[in-house]
């Protein structure tokens, strides 16, 4: 991750050194890097080359506005799953003809919201909602561009939270059932069919479970076509995972995206992908200071002022994150601490059993949260949001301001009398 000491030892983001950050923005506090942004959505386009392709990148991962139109300058495509997500994506400059709507649960105001922008496409995910699509479409008097969502059942190796593509999963169309619902598609008024899509899984750490997937939603794809289909794209989904830990060894996105390629032979369709955290993850730190060191007789814990309302992911996924100070002191002696926030929660913590030589007031970063960090806060034990920082070179940009204390109970009210 791009997060590296200068010459003094001091942990900087690009050009600018972390505890400056702190200093002027308070902690916690999100700090992101907007070359490695550039970096990664670059290494996409590089390894599709010539290909037609699309790049969706997934909202949910992080939508901070700052990052949206980023993206949609150096010419990426969203993928949403919510009213909410569409309408940042607007927001935030981007075309509609770029943005396609995944998800289970799309309800007809979400429908119709996204009918009257004028979006790509929708990957449906049910009969039902194939169903709701065409009587929503066709009360607007418009088409909806379609593809279904197919579940290819195939083992991402990953974890069961974030594994999406077995048959068991509430996600996609079962393979089996696909190829007749495709042709309802084809019957129902208001659509039009245009694609396949499928998502198997989040954070993969091997090419093989999606050159299945790519298989098994190929030989839907030319059954499809030797029925008339005029499949004009291919949507294989995120699921790309990144480096948290030093033993892990993702494949590196042009490795990624060549196995897809090379996967589709000689077929002409556009190819579409929907990655959000081999964009956003190693792009941003969560940036936290320690509070107090508290030894009792059994452990050190080392409690910061983020939490896992800040980020969730060690709590609900026993996720890894590198947890490093910002300062390293070389004189001080290291010992075995646990990371822990304030909340009220013994799930409270962002790293357990690291090596740290840390005293109240330093500085750490949480390394790798750039992806579902700040997209997955909450105000939970009634704790503002966090600030987030963008930096480019040695420019700093306040993204979104730390959230204050009325922010928090503003839209309550008390019962009428
Ligand atoms: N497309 C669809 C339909 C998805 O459901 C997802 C992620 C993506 C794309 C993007 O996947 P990515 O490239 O980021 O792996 N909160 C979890 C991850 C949940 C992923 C949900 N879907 C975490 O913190 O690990």
């Amino acid at each position: 991750m791009r997060a590296a000491p200068d010459a003094g030892g001091e942990l900087c983001i690009e050009r600018v050194a972390l505890s400056a950050i702190a200093e002027r923005f308070g902690t916690p506090c999100y700090v992101y890097s907007k070359a490695a942004i550039v970096d990664a959505f670059g290494q996409y386009r590089a390894a599709f080359g010539e290909h037609a392709h699309l790049v969706l990148y997934a909202v949910k991962a992080n939508s901070n506005l700052a990052i949206l139109k980023l993206l949609a300058e150096l010419g990426s495509g969203f993928d949403i799953v919510s009213g909410g997500e569409l309408a940042r994506v607007l927001a935030a400059g981007a075309a509609p003809s770029t943005i396609v709507f995944s998800g289970v649960g799309k309800s007809s105001g979400e429908m119709r919201q996204a009918l009257a922008a004028g979006i790509h496409c929708f990957n449906v995910e049910s009969e039902p909602e194939l169903e709701r699509l065409s009587r929503v479409a066709t009360a607007a008097a418009a088409t909806a561009n379609v593809s279904l969502r197919v579940n290819p059942d195939v083992d991402a190796r990953t974890h069961p939270y974030i594994s999406t593509g077995l048959r068991q999963d509430k996600f996609g169309v079962p393979h089996e059932e696909a190829l007749v619902l495709y042709r309802k598609a084809r019957q129902l008024p208001g659509l039009r069919v245009t694609g396949i899509g499928c998502h198997i899984g989040s954070q993969l750490t091997d090419t093989s479970p999606f050159a299945a997937a790519l298989e098994r939603v190929l030989s839907l794809a030319d059954q499809l076509t030797a029925e008339g289909f005029q499949l004009e794209h291919l949507d294989l989904g995120g699921g790309l995972g990144i480096r948290y830990q030093a033993e892990e060894r993702p494949p590196a996105i042009g490795e990624y995206v060549r196995t897809l390629v090379a996967g589709l032979g000689a077929r002409r369709m556009r190819l579409m992908v929907e990655p959000g955290r081999s964009i956003a993850g190693n792009a941003g730190v969560l940036l936290t200071r320690v509070e107090y060191v508290k030894t009792t007789a059994e452990r050190c814990f080392v409690i910061v002022d983020a939490a896992m309302n800040d980020l969730v992911r060690p709590a609900l996924y026993d996720a890894w994150h590198d947890v490093r100070p910002v300062r390293v002191e070389p004189r001080r002696a290291s010992r075995l601490c646990q990371v822990v926030g304030p909340v009220c929660e013994s799930g409270d913590f962002l790293g357990r059993d690291r090596m740290l030589g840390v005293e109240a007031g330093d500085l750490l970063a949480v390394m790798s949260a750039g992806a579902y960090g700040m997209s997955m806060s909450s105000n939970y034990n009634s704790r503002p949001r966090a600030a987030e920082v963008m930096v480019d070179g040695e420019r700093v940009h306040l993204v979104r301001s730390r959230e204050t204390i009325a922010d928090l109970f503003a839209r309550e009210a008390f019962m009428a009398r």
